[in-house]
């Protein structure tokens, strides 16, 4: 059985996008593998938030996580900055990793954008914790979207490294698991720029805490265009926020773009997206509510997050004990 292992940022603000490109296939991967599932808090703070800030969104994306189907039965769900070995991997990776590979970084320039000078150095070197994070549980398997897959890259190339420099096998390279349905979520007002947790706008993506009032209205008002929905995905190429309201319906109804487009063929945009809204609510209304209950009661999610640390933190101090060998610290 394999072992995977993926993070999502305690930001806020979780969106359509996380859900249909990592969540769901956490949820649907809990049989077949071994689950590490971590609210990445450490890579968080690159936004510098304040503590109050950063507490209540872990607590929320505990509660949107269990609220979507993660099972503390199945999956290990735990906080990274409960487990020290990540940042003394992260250390330990960075003195491998070249400053050209992170110069090659896209999301660090996206992120940093023209105050490349003023960006903090967590936002540089976040590729080398990302690394750590996998790499403390030799995970064989990393599902993302699609917006990760250079990082994973990256993680590859280090383990590489690591491997050679110590003339060891001990890191195996874990597989990214990138879907194509629902890789790549796009802006509902811009189809050329992903739906994004920091995109200034509330109307370019939907909340997993959006109530069916502001879906309906936030798909009314995406950007459509007034040609009919054409027959297969190719004939439409040109026009990039039809073909992601047609991605998102596919996602959320199992079928491939293929299908959903031969369904709706010469329809207009109007009708799809009153059956696009049915096809949200009826998803996303049943996780509003279970995450709504789960918000009421902090315990049960500190509960769970504490047993979750605790059994992450075994795995990974024992593999870092082992890292420390392979590279000759003195243990006293
Ligand atoms: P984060 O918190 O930005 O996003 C969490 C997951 O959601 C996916 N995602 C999307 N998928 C499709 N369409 C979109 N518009 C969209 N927006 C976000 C992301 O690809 C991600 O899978 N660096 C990671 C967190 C991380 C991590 C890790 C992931 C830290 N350590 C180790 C895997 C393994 C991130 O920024 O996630």
């Amino acid at each position: 059985m394999g072992r995977i292992f993926s993070g999502i940022q305690p930001t806020g603000n979780f969106h359509l996008g996380n859900y249909l490109g990592a969540i769901r296939n956490w949820v649907r991967m809990q049989d077949s593998y071994e689950n590490f599932i971590c609210i990445v808090d450490l890579h968080a703070m690159t936004t510098r938030p304040t503590p109050q800030t950063l507490q209540t969104h872990i607590k929320e994306a505990a509660a949107t996580l269990l609220a979507s189907g993660i099972d503390p039965e199945k999956t290990d769900l735990f906080i990274q900055s409960a487990v020290p070995a990540h940042c003394e991997l992260a250390w330990i990776l960075s003195c491998l990793t070249s400053l050209g590979w992170l110069n090659r970084m896209t999301q660090f320039k996206e992120k940093a954008g023209k105050q490349r000078e003023q960006a903090n150095l967590g936002l540089y070197s976040y590729p080398v914790l990302q690394a750590a994070d996998i790499l403390i549980y030799k995970a064989t398997h990393v599902p993302v979207g699609e917006d990760q897959k250079q990082h994973l890259e990256l993680v590859r190339d280090i383990a590489g490294t690591f491997n050679r420099q110590y003339e060891v096998d001990y890191f195996e390279f874990p597989e990214p698991i990138i879907l194509k349905t629902a890789a790549r979520i796009m802006s509902l007002r811009d189809g050329s720029s992903k739906m994004s947790k920091s995109d200034p706008s509330d109307y370019s993506r939907i909340h997993l805490m959006d109530d069916p009032e502001t879906i309906t209205l936030k798909i009314r008002k995406a950007k459509t265009d007034p040609e009919p929905i054409a027959g297969n995905p190719k004939a439409m190429e040109n026009r990039p926020e039809a073909l992601n309201l047609l991605g998102i319906y596919a996602a959320l109804s199992d079928q491939s773009l293929e299908e959903v487009c031969l369904a709706f063929e010469g329809s207009t945009f109007a009708p799809f997206k009153e059956k696009l809204t049915a096809q949200i609510i009826m998803v996303i209304e049943p996780i509003r509510q279970r995450m709504i209950s789960f918000l009421k009661d902090p315990e049960i999610l500190e509960n769970i997050l504490k047993k979750g640390s605790e059994k992450a933190r075994d795995l990974a101090s024992q593999n870092l004990s082992e890292i420390q060998n392979i590279i000759g610290f003195l243990k006293t």
